[in-house]
């Protein structure tokens, strides 16, 4: 079970990181023309930038890395708040509470990302930023949530980390806020194993999370410096080996991206419309990432059943991104006066309970996308897990009806 970036390692993959061992050279700063060095982090960094249309980029350890260092560099901490979808990946809420802030929830809508109707009411005089999540590939409300963010003078921090590859209208993701966080974990489009990205055309942002991310240097330090750092850093650094594979996973990230979205157009042509069934909202179609296809059902029975017979969940009990899921970020927000049960976002309950993730890309049980296709499925297989679906959704619904009419 991994994202598609795995399923296509291969022989380009394999030659960078030869690259870098056979130098015998792993860490990521080196002397200019130093033998042994590769500069594959300072080559990732130029080209994700350069990929995403910014002047910045810093390859981190990290997407969790890239979240924290990005509030850092933002200057949010203690006695501050940041309002955060309740649904969404735990280093969310983690990245949060480590530098001291607080997570405020909010709503998702049936986009499964961030409702911006429920941003406005959750502002107080200590909201100093929204951190939106382009959950399961696909963009939030970029334009409603920036609006919101300008006119309240909030800062905004894209959590790209499941959507890399996607773009919002033109603009890749990760690029309207003030900083964009990125995952290359094993379940991420692109992967090095673990590693991370954060991109900025700030520079002062830039300087500060790159001295936060390693001691408190400056930028592409050679040697030790020593006199001038104002940041207490810590390491978040990625190293030499990671970054070659990470190289070799970006110069395939958008033939992964569009492969992914032929073949979600075809298993979702293969499913069609299904009675009581509904497609998740997509912000930006053109833009999406397609690791998965999300269908929420009218009825909760019925999504319960038919996930039951496909050997699924609906999202609602995958483990990791529902926030009442979460016993010890729960446990914790409840120590400090702000209970957080099940039961407290309604509406995100509500939806996640109806929803189940079908995969295209990321096959992950943990977030609910056990069943479905993966990136090298042939059509023949594409057709026939679809056909299997509705052939399942048929079934569940009969079932229903005879009850309803007993
Ligand atoms: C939405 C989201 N944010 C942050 C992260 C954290 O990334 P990492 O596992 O690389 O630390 C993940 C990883 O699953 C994620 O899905």
């Amino acid at each position: 079970m991994s994202g598609p970036g795995v399923y296509w390692m291969g022989e380009e993959e394999r030659q960078e990181v030869l690259d870098v061992l056979s130098s015998g050279y792993l860490f990521r700063y080196g002397k200019e023309g130093h033998r042994g060095f590769k500069a594959k982090a300072y080559t990732l960094e130029q080209e994700y930038a350069r990929y995403s249309g910014v002047d910045y980029c810093i390859a981190v350890s990290s997407g969790t890395a890239s979240l924290v260092l990005a509030l850092q560099a933002m200057g949010i901490g203690p006695g501050d708040e940041v309002i955060v979808p309740a649904y969404t990946f735990i280093a969310g809420y983690t990245s949060m509470i480590h530098v001291g802030a607080m997570p405020v929830l909010a709503e998702i809508d049936e986009s499964l990302t961030l409702d911006p109707d429920d941003i406005e009411h959750r502002i107080t005089a200590n909201t100093k930023a929204i951190l939106p999540v382009h959950m399961l590939g696909n963009q939030c409300d970029m334009d409603a949530i920036m609006e919101i963010a300008k006119r309240h003078g909030l800062q905004v921090i894209e959590d790209s980390c499941q959507a890399n590859g996607a773009s919002y209208h033109g603009d890749k993701i990760g690029t309207r806020g003030a900083m964009g966080c990125f995952s290359l974990n094993c379940f991420k489009t692109i992967s090095c194993g673990d590693g991370g990205l954060l991109i900025t055309n700030d520079v002062d942002l830039y300087e500060r999370a790159f001295a936060f991310h390693d001691q408190g240097h400056r930028p592409n330090r050679a040697g030790v410096e020593v006199g001038n750092r104002q940041v207490l850093g810590l390491n978040f650094r990625i190293t030499e080996l990671t970054s070659a594979v990470a190289l070799a996973q970006l110069r395939k990230l958008d033939k992964i991206v569009g492969t992914l979205r032929a073949k979600k157009k075809r298993f979702r042509d293969a499913i069609g419309d299904i009675r009581g069934m509904a497609y998740r909202t997509i912000h930006d179609p053109d833009g999406e990432c397609a690791t998965l296809l999300t269908v929420i059902f009218d009825n909760y029975s019925v999504a319960k059943s038919v996930a039951e017979k496909l050997g699924t969940t609906t999202i609602d009990r995958s483990g990791w991104h529902v926030y009442s899921n979460m016993e010890h970020v729960m446990n914790f927000m409840a120590a400090q006066g702000c209970p957080c049960r099940k039961g407290a976002y309604p509406r995100t309950d509500d939806i996640l309970s109806r929803a189940i993730n079908l995969s295209v890309g990321v096959v992950d049980a943990g977030i609910g996308a056990a069943f479905g296709i993966n990136i090298n499925s042939t059509d023949d297989e594409i057709d026939q897990t679809g056909e299997e679906f509705r052939a399942v959704c048929q079934e569940c619904t009969d079932t229903q009806r005879s009850f309803a009419t007993v």
